[in-house]
């Protein structure tokens, strides 16, 4: 029985692509590379509640001016809650997990990340517009995923934390 060239081509085509797939899933098992996308910073979930910034998260202006703020996302909330900052100025989030997979996204803006145990998830983002952005959990992380919602209010004077 003979095949058709075309049909070959296709076969060796489809054959060819899932080797391709097959490698690139073995080099990224291999080397670890599944992480969150910013940067590789890693923190012990076990000992989290004595580390010194995310035991007690909270906002800070560091020597330059920036306004970070760390974020342990927990089931079922963010802490700290609620968030305060002022428009036009860049923050930067730094967000882990103490126990599972989270979400941490600002609704209605692209700030957006997974809180991941054991990681580091890192972002700035500047607030265009004052107003009160609710913090939307969008992994699911059990019976009150639903219910993990944060607060951030963003106010009118910019650098008024300064
Ligand atoms: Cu935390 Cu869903």
């Amino acid at each position: 029985m003979s095949v058709d060239k075309y049909e070959r081509i296709w076969m060796f085509g489809a054959g060819g692509l899932i080797v391709v797939f097959l490698v690139i899933i073995s080099i990224t098992a291999a080397t670890q590379a599944v992480r969150p996308p910013s940067h590789i910073e890693v923190v012990n979930p076990a000992t989290i509640a004595e580390h010194p910034e995310f035991g007690d998260p909270q906002l800070r202006v560091e020597a330059d001016g920036r306004i970070v703020i760390p974020v342990l996302a927990q089931m079922f909330g963010f802490f700290p809650d609620p968030l305060e900052v002022p428009v036009n100025t860049p923050i930067t989030f730094r967000i882990t997990s103490a126990d599972v997979v989270h979400g941490f996204q600002v609704v209605g803006t692209n700030a957006n990340a997974m809180a991941v145990p054991g990681y580091v998830s890192q972002f700035t983002y500047t607030f265009k517009k004052a107003g009160t952005y609710d913090i939307a959990c969008n992994e699911y992380c059990g019976l009150m995923h639903h219910a993990m919602v944060g607060k951030i209010t963003v106010t009118e004077a910019p650098g008024g934390q300064r």
